[in-house]
């Protein structure tokens, strides 16, 4: 009987844990939880004797591996897999694989209820301004990236896409307008919206020259990873332009810096929720659930990322 462990230092919703019992049920699986554990030793001793692990942002590497002697397949019940150390997966022969999609909708939300709460001043009680006839610049156009696109349209935003993987023709297709380049984006855009992965080249790549492009007023939003912002230089830009906004979904490294310098123009969820809503957690749990059984039944290895 094969084991399934989901291991989520930030849980999923109950439905979404019911949904996920259900598949690994009827495939005759046995299923363990590790919910909001705080130390890597906890992680470490619960992989022991599992074949299938269901993670979120939860941090998969070379150690937990190692420590992982069955293991078989990993599923990143999300997007990013930037926490899985592929490298280390591929020589154990672990599959590694995402759920690209299940939870964009509940991301994309997300970036509205930042703006709304960014453009009204943090609901200070002054007037702010409306979303509606700004141009929206959205930083890379996958699934997140899509779903953007669509609500902006709901606001009446202009909306603006540029993504270095997908032709402008794709973007134009969508019904969106492409950028030539992320410079162009940043200069021509009022809000900023940032959708790109943490990879070697886009780690600190959003910074002082980019965010400075941007005109008066400009707002820069982020519920894509920490780790793609130049902290130092956006807090440069920001010392110097006190028109600039930054609207966060993964606090800062220097989060307290940023909290003290930028008040009324800086903001930070305290715990990243983009995917947290029941309908992303079930949707992405159920696919990780889904994707570990047709692996381990039938071999199939769509959506395996470490090929
Ligand atoms: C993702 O990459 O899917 C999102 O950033 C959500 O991450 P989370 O599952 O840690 O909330």
């Amino acid at each position: 009987m094969a084991k399934v462990l989901i291991a989520t230092e930030k849980p999923f919703s109950k439905v979404a844990v019911d949904g996920i019992r259900a598949v690994t049920d009827a495939a005759g699986y046995e299923l363990s939880l590790l919910e909001k554990y705080t130390d890597k030793q906890q992680l470490l001793d619960a992989v022991a004797d599992v074949d299938a692990l269901i993670v979120r942002s939860d941090k998969v590497d070379a150690e937990v591996l190692a420590a992982a002697a069955n293991l078989k397949i990993v599923v990143r019940a999300g997007a990013g897999y930037d926490n899985i150390d592929l490298a280390a997966a591929t020589s154990r022969g672990v599959v590694a694989m995402n759920t690209p999609g299940q939870n964009a909708n509940s991301v994309a939300e997300l970036v509205f209820g930042l703006l709304v709460f960014g453009v009204r001043n943090f609901y200070n009680g002054t007037s702010g301004t409306e979303l509606m006839g700004k141009k929206l610049g959205i930083l890379a156009f996958g699934n997140v990236g899509r779903n953007v696109a669509r609500i902006a349209k709901g606001f009446g935003m202009q909306v603006k896409a540029y993504d270095a993987f997908c032709p402008a023709e794709a973007i134009e297709a969508a019904g969106v307008e492409a950028a030539r380049s992320q410079e162009e984006l940043f200069e021509t855009c009022d809000i900023v919206s940032l959708h790109i992965p943490a990879t070697p080249e886009t780690k600190h790549s959003i910074g002082y020259d980019l965010v400075g492009k941007m005109g008066k007023g400009g707002i820069l939003v982020n519920t894509a990873r920490k780790e793609v912002i130049d902290e130092a230089g956006l807090a440069r830009l920001m010392e110097e332009r006190t028109d600039i906004k930054y609207l966060t979904d993964i606090k800062p490294d220097a989060d307290a810096e940023y909290a003290e310098k930028f008040a009324g123009r800086y903001f930070a969820t305290p715990k990243k929720m983009g995917a947290q809503t029941a309908e992303a957690n079930v949707n992405a749990g159920i696919a990780a659930a889904r994707q570990i059984v047709s692996y381990i039944e039938d071999g199939v290895t769509k959506f395996q990322v470490n090929k």
